[in-house]
């Protein structure tokens, strides 16, 4: 049995940089209490691309980097939580966009942890036989669904994507394990409305609510919890202790969240890496956009051990892993 490798990565943001001061004139808030509270200085906003521009914008990058062909994708998983459609899928719509003829494409809808999710489900595709190579991407245009008159939540996110080319590989490496975990008895901690039943033969006054809601301090206590449990989890399953852990990746949603997690594991700040403060919580993108800058950036070198992390609406979490 072969291994499942990272070979590229790609990310691409929202084109509009929108400061704490800007959000500050559009709800009652100041940058001293989103920076404290959060660790956010600044978020990006999509203007003129929608979920599939930005999914596709990261993917062009990630197959660059990959140097492959795009006729070569036998697989291409879009976890999002804003598509920009029911059908087709986002996935469908990067497919048609790149010209990945020979992929087999379909969405993957668990939040924050989309990303992990999906990168579970690619490597139980891939078995070098029918499925050699596989594009992973995370996607959201959250400016979409974000109340923008509720001060508690518009304040956190932002658009982009981050794309990952993942590769069966004879070569030793890449992801060792996944973890992953839900409970929908939470679910309704972090939501975006629902869809009421509409048809001629109901009649229904309440027309539902599309915009994110969410229960910050429920999501915070979960939040601090998950992490180091799935931490902890995905090293214990596999013998492998945190010291020969180079980073851990955590799901970009807020600085203290990270500071907690920091503290429990017992360790230090600077082995986790962070960008929130630029571009906000990216929910499914935030963990390959943070993956993409580090590859760029060279922080990651062969046979380096990372951790992916991540938690989300749903409620889901999990962990990745991951041999460079
Ligand atoms: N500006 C100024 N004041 C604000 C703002 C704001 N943007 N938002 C809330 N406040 C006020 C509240 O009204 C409240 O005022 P009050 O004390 O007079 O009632 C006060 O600030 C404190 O509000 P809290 O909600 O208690 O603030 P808290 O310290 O819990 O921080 C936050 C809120 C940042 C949302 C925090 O709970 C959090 O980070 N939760 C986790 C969120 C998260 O990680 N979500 C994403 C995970 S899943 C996903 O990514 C989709």
């Amino acid at each position: 049995m072969g291994n499942i490798r990272i070979i590229g990565t790609g990310r691409c943001l929202g084109e509009k940089v929108v400061s704490n001061d800007d959000i500050a004139t559009i709800v009652d808030t100041s940058d001293q209490w989103i920076t404290s509270r959060t660790g956010i200085k600044e978020r990006r906003i999509s203007i003129s691309k929608n979920t599939s521009d930005l999914a596709t914008d990261a993917a062009i990058k990630a197959i660059k980097t990959a140097e492959i062909d795009v006729l070569d994708l036998d697989l291409i998983i879009v976890a999002t939580t804003t598509p920009e459609s029911f059908t087709p899928s986002t996935a469908c719509l990067v497919q048609a966009k790149l010209g990945a003829e020979n992929a087999v494409a379909f969405d993957i809808s668990a939040a924050c942890s989309g990303f992990i999710y999906s990168i579970n489900c690619a490597r139980k595709f891939l078995d070098g036989i029918r499925f050699k190579k596989a594009l992973v991407v995370g996607a959201e245009v959250l400016s979409r669904i974000v109340d923008w008159k509720d001060r508690s939540t518009c304040v956190l996110f932002g658009d982009g994507a981050g794309a990952a080319i993942l590769e069966y590989s004879e070569e030793a490496g890449g992801v060792i394990d996944v973890y992953i975990g839900s409970n929908g008895s939470k679910g309704k901690c972090l939501n975006t409305g629902r869809f009421n039943i509409e048809n001629p033969f109901v009649k229904s006054d309440d027309v539902g609510n599309h915009k994110l809601s969410m229960a910050g301090k429920e999501v915070f206590k979960f939040a601090v919890n998950i992490i180091p449990y799935s931490v902890s989890k995905v090293l214990e399953e596999n013998s492998i202790s945190l010291d020969e852990i180079k980073y851990i990746v955590p799901h970009q949603a807020n600085y203290r969240i990270v500071e907690s997690a920091s503290k429990r594991l017992k360790v230090p700040m600077d082995r986790f890496y962070i960008n929130l403060n630029k571009y906000g919580n990216t929910s499914a993108a935030s963990i390959p956009i943070a993956l993409d800058e580090m590859n760029e950036k060279g922080m990651i070198n062969k046979g380096d051990k990372i951790i992916l992390v991540g938690f989300g609406g749903g409620l889901t979490w999990g962990a990745i892993l991951l041999q460079w």
